[in-house]
């Protein structure tokens, strides 16, 4: 049987990737597809268990280091329950965020740097890539907007750093797109959900032509 096809959507707070990752796998399914929907952190039993830990802390909070290990771990824990068994029974899996997340949050914007985290992923995952990582863009003013209006001004521990590091997140996704032009699609977010979605079909629409 064929590996199924597995796609992540990144981008940083409030820019759509949960209503595109919904669109798209919806989109798919009319296909004929089977997709598994999915995101991080989380995913199964044990990474929903770690999400918790890491968007409300016990305590005074993780270090960076320490964020990162659960991160990676988390990751583990999905894709080897959820995401490989999905791809070899042949499913599309769809994930709203994935290792490029924490690559631009614990790696660009954090202490950790880049090296760092993909050295954690290679030990966690085996290295998994997405076959497409969809790179959703928005701009600062509407996303401090969607924030505001999605917390009610609070956020998780994650999402409530201040605006230099949700910049730094951005600049660290656009970074990591431009040296991996084959593996990213660029997609600005800024057009309303349809518009967004019909040019993320448009850029996985080379997957779908090699099914
Ligand atoms: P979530 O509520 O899913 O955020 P969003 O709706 O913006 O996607 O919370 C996930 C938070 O965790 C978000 O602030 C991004 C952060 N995050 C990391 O810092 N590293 C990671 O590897 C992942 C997957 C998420």
């Amino acid at each position: 049987m064929m590996r199924g096809r597995f796609i992540a959507l990144e981008g940083g707070e409030g820019a759509g990737k949960s209503t595109q990752a919904r669109l798209l796998a919806q989109a798919l399914g009319e296909r004929g597809l089977k997709v598994d929907l999915t995101r991080e952190p989380g995913g199964t039993p044990g990474a929903e268990a770690i999400r918790n830990l890491l968007l409300d802390p016990p305590g005074e909070g993780w270090e960076a280091e320490a964020e990162a290990l659960l991160f990676a771990a988390a990751r583990s824990d999905h894709v080897a329950r959820r995401i490989r068994p999905a791809l070899e029974r042949g499913e599309w899996v769809v994930s709203d965020r994935f290792v490029d997340s924490s690559r631009a949050y614990q790696g660009g914007a954090g202490a950790l740097g880049d090296e760092a985290v993909v050295a954690l992923h290679a030990i966690g995952s085996g290295g998994l890539r997405p076959d497409l990582t969809v790179l959703i863009e928005a701009d600062e003013a509407r996303v401090a907007e969607r924030l505001a209006a999605r917390d009610g001004g609070e956020s998780d521990a994650i999402g409530g750093r201040d605006m230099g590091y949700h910049r730094r997140v951005a600049e660290a996704f656009r970074r990591y797109a431009e040296e991996d032009p084959g593996g990213f699609a660029v997609i600005d977010g800024s057009g309303t959900p349809e518009e967004v979605h019909k040019q993320i079909m448009q850029a996985v629409a080379p997957l779908l032509e090699r099914v």
